[in-house]
């Protein structure tokens, strides 16, 4: 069965690291995540947009995961990333799903605390832990795209009334990371973070890993970051190395073939990561 992310994040809290999120797509990149996670003896948590679950199909991807957990004989959280329309996160509850994200971060302030509310009244519920951003990360993942134009940092006051008023678990921050790769290098406010950390102990969440330095996402963990989202990163290493099997064996047809380099550069960034969070070691 699938878990909520609240012990994890807590533990992670208390011991000084993060949990990784890393986004899967199917059967094989769940498998990578799973495979490295108990050889680290690392907490995961595999995060899935609205268009992985349409892609894969929710049943399925439910089913996989619920699988790796029995497989590996540990607790495994299946995570809505970056979902917005709730009757759709609802429904993925109600088939087995344990953490989500509710990201009404586009809305008005009061819009926002309506929206990630009442998801928050029907999650908890079902013993399932609910995400929310306040702020707003520039960049894109998947369907998701962010002008830096309308990028919006977080407000270390604002944060203390969303979280109280909404009931969220864990808080997603915006402190100049975003989705994707970077153009130029990410400059991060580290004051803001520590500003926030320092005005509640909710879980806090850093999106848009993927790109950030493994020392600047060390120092928002030394502030406070107790999980980790990386999905950029993973479909490139993943890519490139099939890529570059196909230039060496045009005449490739097999997946059990083709995908096995795409899968061993992807763990190669899983192992990284992990390592990065520090949570290896910590199950
Ligand atoms: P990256 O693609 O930059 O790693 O961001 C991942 C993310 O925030 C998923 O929610
Ligand atoms: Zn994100
Ligand atoms: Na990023």
């Amino acid at each position: 069965y699938l878990v909520s992310t609240r012990n994890m994040l807590n533990k992670a809290q208390l011991g000084g690291y993060a949990v990784p999120a890393f986004n899967i797509h199917n059967l094989e990149t769940i498998q990578v995540v799973m495979e490295t996670a108990a050889e680290m003896a690392s907490p995961v948590i595999l995060a899935g947009t609205p268009s992985t679950f349409s892609y894969a199909g929710s049943d399925y991807l439910i089913a996989i995961c619920q699988q790796a957990a029995e497989r590996y004989k540990v607790p495994v959280a299946l995570h809505l990333d970056h979902h917005e329309d709730i009757p759709d996160i609802f429904q993925k509850v109600s088939a087995g799903v344990r953490s989500a994200m509710i990201d009404a971060s586009h809305f008005p302030f009061e819009e926002n605390i309506q929206i990630v509310k009442r998801v928050v009244d029907f999650c908890h519920q079902w013993d399932c832990t609910v995400e929310a951003e306040l702020g707003r990360l520039g960049g894109q993942e998947d369907d998701l795209v962010v002008d830096a134009a309308d990028a919006l940092f977080t407000d270390p006051d604002a944060a203390v009334t969303f979280i109280q008023r909404t009931g969220i678990d864990s808080l997603a921050v915006a402190i100049g990371t975003a989705h994707g790769m970077y153009k130029n290098e990410p400059h991060l406010d580290f004051a803001r973070l520590d500003a926030i950390r320092k005005k509640t102990d909710l879980p806090l969440v850093l999106h848009g890993a993927s790109g950030i330095p493994d020392a600047d996402v060390r120092h928002c963990i030394e502030l406070g970051i107790c999980k980790v989202n990386v999905a950029t990163e993973l479909k490139i290493a993943f890519s490139d190395a099939i890529k570059q099997y196909f230039i060496e064996n045009p005449e490739a047809t097999d997946p059990r073939h083709y995908l096995v380099p795409g899968k061993a550069a992807m763990k190669a960034v899983v192992m990284d990561k992990i390592r990065v969070c520090k949570s290896d070691g910590t199950l």
